[in-house]
């Protein structure tokens, strides 16, 4: 390779951040905070030898057809199944990711879903900003009443770190907690179960399995229908895990009795998505890593897995390490 190989980068990231990259390899960034357009990102892999990517781009067959001198992926991104792995290791390609540092952040994210979700904590708000908190109904003792958090069961799918730093904080609300695992993995302090067994017996649900074939959705409506009635399911792992139509279902019914929905089968969500007109699911757009210091460390690992690629060595957090047998 003669100069600097080219990196494209597919958002902005904060320069001090991308410093180590700048000294090795010359970055031709997308300057917008849009999403990069695919015909674009085809154009401009082209030519490169590195490309950083948010979960955003899909990293397929097709992409890799217009990428000859491609060496190296990085995605911004623990989950990757945006990402062809096969097909990238097929051509001997590593892909870095970015696990461990959005573990917390994430778990957080899961128990304010629960908990907003349980004690109808949007509603209220709605509520009284919609100007109908009125003298004649000042208090009354049955207003917008929720579920309890403390002392009930949350089952949970998937003990990855993310699975078990739920459980942490389970623990403070003094939660029974049961988990599920697709490798039957016992961890000390906690119940591992059968999936139907969790299903008929949680209060609460989380979802913590990363979407691979074998979780596409785990909760189709059989499953659902399996739940506890009055369950509350909150999902801030992967949209197609969950069948959305039966959780609307499950969910106008009474079934369940509200849910904490961070991912969608299609993302950014469609406005006609029924899950937007129930008042007792609280939504957000995937933010489940969002917090200034933990994107900065996704973005800082991603930027880390390039330059070794780029310079010979293996990545630090690779996908698809058997590229390097
Ligand atoms: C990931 O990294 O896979 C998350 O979904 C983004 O926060």
């Amino acid at each position: 390779m003669s100069g600097k190989p080219l990196v494209i980068l597919s958002r902005p990231l904060p320069e001090s951040v991308l410093a180590p990259l700048r000294d090795i390899a010359e970055i031709e960034l997308w300057r917008q905070q849009t999403q990069i357009d695919r015909g674009t990102l085809l154009a401009a892999v082209g030519r490169a030898q590195g490309l950083i990517c948010m979960l955003t781009e899909r990293v397929d067959r097709e992409l890799l057809a217009h990428s000859p001198k491609l060496l190296a992926v990085s995605s911004m991104s623990v989950g990757v199944d945006h990402i062809d792995r096969n097909a990238l290791t097929e051509r001997g390609i590593p892909l870095g990711n970015t696990p461990g540092v959005l573990v917390e952040t994430t778990a957080d994210l899961v128990f304010a879903l629960l908990l907003a979700a349980a004690r109808r904590v949007c509603e209220a708000d709605r509520f009284v900003r919609g100007g109908n908190w009125l003298p004649q109904n000042r208090w009354a003792p049955d207003m917008l009443l929720g579920r309890d958090i403390h002392g009930a069961t949350l089952g949970i799918i998937g003990l990855g770190d993310i699975g078990q730093a739920v459980a942490r904080r389970a623990a403070g609300f003094n939660m029974s907690v049961l988990a599920w695992t697709r490798s039957g993995r016992q961890l000390p302090g906690l119940e591992s179960v059968s999936l139907e067994r969790l299903l008929a017996e949680s209060d609460f649900i989380s979802i913590n399995v990363a979407l691979e074939p074998e979780t596409q959705m785990l909760l189709d409506a059989a499953a659902i229908a399996k739940m506890k009635p009055g369950a509350v399911l909150v999902n801030a792992a992967r949209g197609g895990i969950v069948d959305e139509q039966a959780l609307c279902r499950a969910l106008q019914s009474g079934h369940l009795s509200a849910a904490g929905i961070d991912v969608f089968e299609h993302e950014p969500v469609a406005p006609d998505n029924p899950l937007l007109s129930l008042p007792n699911v609280v939504l957000t757009p995937h933010i489940g890593s969002a917090t200034e210091a933990t994107r900065r460390q996704m973005a800082t690992m991603a930027v880390a897995n390039m330059v070794a690629a780029l310079q010979g060595t293996a990545m630090p957090h690779c996908v698809n390490p058997e590229v390097y047998r």
